[in-house]
């Protein structure tokens, strides 16, 4: 019978991926996905080996539909996989009393480095945006949760463009200061290509300790896996990713989807980096979430990766 790999033994993964499928994966679907087959997602993630789950955002219901259901989900995760990291989105504090009274222990807010991407994702300005954000972070260590604070738009934004590293930084640095205890660089729209990545990255990795420094990356151009590389060569270890690559922020256009799990675990394992993921079973999670799309997915090594899978199983 398989288990959750986090009851797995053995020692700690050099890269820890948080899987953010059920989230910005799921986040702008066309179709209505149940709570049920977003719980049965993140037990096939568990199931997989993820140990960190990005599992719902407390949003508004109007802006985005998909996520009304996130107390249900959160009280359901937080049941069957207590050993699971399990974050939610927040946008305000409105959206961290409700992951606070559902059982939330981790909660991750969303700025944005440019003044027209806060207005279109959260309807305020950057001052407010970093204001709330800090509000936000500061109440959650109140209760005593974990903190993820994004920087989205930290390469380029969808209106006004390249976005200038100092501001990246000054962003980070004041998240840090409310207390943040993870910065999330995020390329909303998968604008970034490697050089970027690694020098911004590194520039940033002055700055905030590895073990609190994390790249969330969208594969708009079929550079995510180079930026990984990117990143992980400027010292970051902690990666956001979605299984079967779906992803993108209803409110960014030319946002796509982030980068595969599958791909990121892929690379890793190719280059001597545990992860503590099995690929087959992600693949079992890739299919899942096909079913509830009613479409191909997968990253750009599922092909592969089903191939290989098939071989494996016809040899055994
Ligand atoms: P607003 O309309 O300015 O909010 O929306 P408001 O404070 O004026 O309140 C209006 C109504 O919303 C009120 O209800 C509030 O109670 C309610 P009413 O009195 O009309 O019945 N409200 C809420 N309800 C539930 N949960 C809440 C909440 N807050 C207020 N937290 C708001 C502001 C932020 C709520 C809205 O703009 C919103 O929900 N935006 C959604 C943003 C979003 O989910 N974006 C996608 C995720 S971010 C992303 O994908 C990027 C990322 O992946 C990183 C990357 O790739 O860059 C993270
Ligand atoms: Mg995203």
């Amino acid at each position: 019978m398989s288990h959750d790999a986090t009851e797995r033994a053995g020692a700690a993964p050099a890269l820890t991926i948080t899987d953010v499928a059920p989230r910005d994966g799921l986040q702008n679907q066309a179709v209505a996905i149940s709570t049920d087959a977003k719980v049965e997602l993140i037990r096939l993630l568990a199931r997989a080996g993820v140990r960190s789950v990005e599992a719902t955002s407390f949003v508004s219901p109007k802006a985005v539909p998909q996520m009304a259901d996130a107390s249900d989900v959160v009280q359901r995760v937080s049941r069957q996989h207590p050993a699971l990291r399990l974050s939610t989105l927040v946008p305000n504090l409105k959206g961290l009393e409700r992951a606070h009274a559902a059982g939330a222990a981790e909660i991750a807010v969303v700025l944005s480095a440019t003044e027209t991407m806060n207005q279109r994702n959260i309807n305020m300005g950057l001052a407010a945006a970093t204001a709330v954000s800090e509000q936000t972070l500061l109440r959650a260590a109140e209760l005593g949760l974990r903190t993820r604070a994004y920087v989205a738009v930290a390469f380029e934004c969808p209106f006004e463009g390249v976005v200038n590293a100092d501001t990246v930084l000054d962003l980070a640095c004041r998240m840090l200061e409310a207390g943040a205890g993870e910065i999330v660089i995020a390329d909303t729209i998968g604008a970034a290509a490697p050089a970027a990545v690694k020098a911004r990255m590194s520039m940033l990795a002055q700055a905030i300790a590895p073990d609190m420094l994390a790249v969330h990356l969208h594969d708009t151009r079929g550079l995510g896996v180079a930026n990984a590389w990117a990143a992980l060569e400027a010292g970051v270890r902690r990666f956001d990713a979605s299984v079967g690559g779906i992803g993108g922020c209803p409110f960014a256009p030319g946002a796509a989807g982030n980068l595969a799990t599958e791909d990121l675990v892929l690379m890793a394992e190719q280059c001597g980096l545990t992860t503590g993921i099995s690929l087959d079973e992600l693949l079992d999670a890739v299919e899942f979430a096909e079913s509830l799309l009613g479409r191909q997915l997968g990253g750009r090594s599922s092909a592969w990766l089903r191939r290989r899978r098939e071989r494996q199983r016809a040899a055994a």
